[in-house]
């Protein structure tokens, strides 16, 4: 529907890549970005591949999902984008094996504003982390609930958006205006972003709410996105209050196991 490319011609062009950027991405709040990405992280580390966590939400959660203390690191990604600072020298190495973060807190919530009048500020993410992409074999973004100039500066930057949808009654709201977003910055601003897949959160398979949500949402979007359930987990919710990806808090629970479909699915 939103394509000019098939699915097959989509995923040759991803392989051929170098590194891959996705944007994990919905002006929702609470549907499940930030645990989307420290455990679609954790999973892809645990394939061997290298992550760079590029946490762009003043919130910090996916900063302290990995057990990093957001109010006691000095620099984070609002140093790299509002400065001269490298982004080297705000990134927090190896806080699992093979992920690594550029953390964010409070600070980040100026930027917007410090960032008005700034030329190509739509632009700043991409190119403060040009020289460092290939360092890594997914960089991963985790957005604010918006449609902010964060929001865009991570889908300039990101080859690709993937967006969480939780299984809830309002979960069609607000899509439309998610892939109008899309579209337009495609069309204005970055030509090769897509649309990566969507993530069913918090799904309940004993109600037919939830099936209802991932119906209508496929109906949507057409058969051309992948889509991957994860399951409401109790574990999961927990996993971010010790600091773990649930693949260190607990590594066979269904949580972990759906989560590593989503990275098999990522792969391609
Ligand atoms: N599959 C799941 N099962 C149970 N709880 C979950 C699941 N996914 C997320 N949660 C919980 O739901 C809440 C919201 O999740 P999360 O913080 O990932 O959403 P978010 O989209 O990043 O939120 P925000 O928009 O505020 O950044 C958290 O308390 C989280 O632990
Ligand atoms: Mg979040």
């Amino acid at each position: 529907m939103i394509f000019e490319t098939s699915r097959r011609e989509r995923l040759q062009m991803k392989k051929e890549r170098m590194s891959r950027t996705i944007a994990i991405a919905n002006q929702k709040g609470g549907v499940g970005k930030s645990t989307t990405t420290i455990n679609l992280a954790a999973c892809l580390a645990e394939k061997n591949r290298k992550v760079l966590v590029i946490d762009s939400d003043p919130q910090g959660n996916t900063t302290s999902g990995f057990g990093v203390d957001k109010n006691a690191v000095e620099l984070t990604i609002y140093e790299a984008l509002i400065s001269d600072v490298k982004v080297e020298d705000c990134i927090v190495k190896n806080v699992i094996k093979n992920v690594d973060i550029l953390p964010s807190n409070v600070d980040l919530s100026a930027a917007e504003i410090e960032l008005i009048g700034v030329k190509d500020k739509e632009f700043i993410l991409e190119e403060k982390t040009r020289d460092i992409r290939n360092n890594y074999d997914y960089i991963l973004i985790d957005c604010p609930p918006s449609l902010s100039l964060l929001t865009v500066n991570a889908m300039t930057t990101a080859d690709s958006v993937l967006v969480p949808i939780q299984c809830e009654y309002y979960a069609l709201e607000g899509l439309s205006q998610l892939i109008h977003t899309v579209n337009l910055v495609r069309e204005r601003l970055n030509d090769k972003l897509d649309i990566e897949g969507i993530v069913f959160t918090m799904y309940d398979s004993r109600t037919n709410l939830s099936q209802q949500v991932v119906e209508n949402v496929k109906q949507h979007l057409g058969d051309d996105i992948y889509t991957t359930i994860i399951p409401r987990s109790i574990r999961l919710a927990e996993a971010p209050s010790y600091g773990q990806p649930i693949t260190v808090y607990d590594a066979k629970s269904s949580g972990a196991e759906a989560y590593r479909k989503l990275a098999k699915a990522v792969e391609g």
